[in-house]
């Protein structure tokens, strides 16, 4: 039996990195998957990708931190898949600066991307869920709401607000037969994790190879986070509900 026959799973930031590890993962265990991504040539291969290899997945480009990008990838899913049965809120972006250098435009970029985004689809998804007394939500949070990165303020920032709504939900829904629970990575070997790592680098702050095997042993492979997202996304998690699930090979343990 696969994990997750006849399940539907939306990804928001599905094209790329560990959305997209999660979307090959999921259809090989049965889920009937949907993407949405602001990079719609991605979002395009990779649906393309896996239809060489003989499964099918929906895609949208939307920018799911505006009102209407929200509402474009729900309605294309819900015409896709009928229904949602889980929703990954994976979209985000990263900031590495000096706190004082940031902009107000940067806060709400920030705020916008990675909590905004989460609030917007999970507002669209979660009454659906409700009506059938069933649902799963995943949020990808960070390493960084735990044990910050220098220079990453407003990504910490913006990462907290989404970790802590994704608990909140956990709680007031637990009764009405919801999970949300979190995916939090330390540095991972995707667009996003590379560019952390470069920035980090050109203002001189730690990240060397050997810095990040230091903490993290090696980097994280985006694989390592769609197998969290699978046991997440499946029965095989239901009585974890509001966890915070570190992959991160001992960085914040430390
Ligand atoms: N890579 C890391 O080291 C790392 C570590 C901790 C947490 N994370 C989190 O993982 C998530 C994604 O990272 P990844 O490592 O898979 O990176 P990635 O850059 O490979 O993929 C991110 C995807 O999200 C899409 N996206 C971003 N904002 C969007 C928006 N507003 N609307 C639609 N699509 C959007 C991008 O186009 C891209 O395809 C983020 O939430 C990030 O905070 C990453």
């Amino acid at each position: 039996m696969k994990r997750l026959e006849n399940r539907t799973v939306l990804i928001t930031g599905g094209a790329k990195g560990g959305g997209a590890a999660s979307a090959r993962l999921f259809v090989s265990e049965g889920a009937r998957v949907f993407i949405a991504d602001r990079d719609g040539d991605a979002a395009s291969a990779l649906k393309d990708e896996l239809g060489q290899a003989g499964f099918e997945i929906g895609a949208v480009c939307a920018d799911v931190s505006t009102v209407q990008g929200a509402g474009l990838a729900y309605e294309a899913a819900c015409a896709h898949l009928g229904r949602v049965d889980v929703l990954f809120n994976h979209a985000g972006i990263i900031l590495v600066k000096p706190f004082l250098d940031c902009t107000l435009a940067e806060w709400d970029e920030l705020m916008d991307n990675n909590a905004k985004s989460a609030f917007l689809m999970t507002r669209l998804v979660l009454p659906q869920m409700l009506e059938r007394g069933k649902g799963t939500l995943i949020f990808t949070s960070t390493t960084g709401v735990r044990a910050v990165t220098h220079l990453e303020a407003l990504y910490c920032a913006s990462k907290a607000a989404m970790h802590q709504m994704a608990r909140a939900i956990a709680v007031e829904y637990r009764d009405q037969g919801i999970r949300c629970n979190l995916i939090c990575p330390s540095f991972v070997r995707t667009q996003h994790g590379e560019h952390e790592i470069a920035q980090l680098r050109n203002y001189g702050v730690f990240a060397s190879e050997s810095d990040v095997n230091a903490m993290q042993g090696r980097i994280c492979e985006p694989e390592e986070v769609a197998e969290v997202a699978l046991f997440l996304a499946s029965d095989a998690s239901s009585f974890v509900n509001g966890a915070e699930i570190f992959v991160d090979n001992t960085f914040t343990a430390v």
